[in-house]
């Protein structure tokens, strides 16, 4: 990018943080701003195109103001289509998909990579580009997050590769939602099977069904 490109990209880049501001409540804000720098340095690790990464990491819980009815209304208005169950009894799983959506009717300049990072960070999705993958960790390790374990994936950053790290982060974020009650998104046994899949590939080791008992 020229100096020029950059000076645009950052003036782009405070406008939306300024808007942010003022949707979110201050501790939703400084969430965003955290994975925003977390998704910075992870793209500098991981060698993903950093601006995209830090605009994408500060926007994707741009539509986390909006309430469940909100939720549905806009997933609605704006044709984004889920399953029924999500609709219904997950609607704040929307809100990737829906601010994607809404970005991108007004604000065009926001890169596609961008806005599928945004997208996919709720649910994830079988089909994650790096920038994706760099999103949805960045969400959950940001310096704000404190829960049992965070240092133990921070700590992973870098010593594993990307893949690797995304699926430490999505096991994670699995144990927690079984061990706390709470539903899963239909995709997610997609998801978990996908990956894991491609890490025993990547560690050589036959892959096998789950052992009966
Ligand atoms: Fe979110
Ligand atoms: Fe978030």
């Amino acid at each position: 990018m020229s100096a020029a490109d950059d000076a645009l990209a950052d003036a782009f880049f405070e406008a939306r943080k300024a808007d942010l501001e003022r949707r979110l409540k201050p501790k939703r804000f400084r969430h965003s701003l955290g994975v925003s720098q977390t998704a910075e340095t992870l793209a500098r690790t991981y060698g993903a195109d950093v601006s995209t990464a830090r605009l994408a990491g500060l926007l994707h819980d741009w539509d986390k103001c909006l309430d469940d009815q909100a939720i549905r209304d806009r997933a609605r208005d704006l044709g984004t289509d889920v399953p029924d169950l999500v609709l219904q009894a997950m609607p704040q799983l929307l809100h990737g998909p829906t601010a994607a959506r809404a970005l991108a009717r007004e604000f065009p300049q926001i890169p596609p990579e961008a806005l599928s990072a945004i997208e996919k960070h709720t649910a994830a999705s079988v089909d994650m580009s790096d920038l994706d993958l760099i999103v949805y960790v960045a969400d959950v390790i940001e310096p704000s997050r404190s829960f049992d374990g965070v240092d133990k994936l921070r700590r992973a950053v870098g010593r594993v590769g990307l893949e690797d790290l995304f699926v430490l982060v999505f096991q994670h974020s699995l144990e927690n939602l079984v061990a706390t009650g709470k539903r899963l998104h239909p995709d997610t046994v997609d998801v978990w099977n996908h990956y894991v899949e491609r890490k025993l590939k990547r560690e050589g080791t036959p892959s096998g069904a789950a052992k009966g008992r």
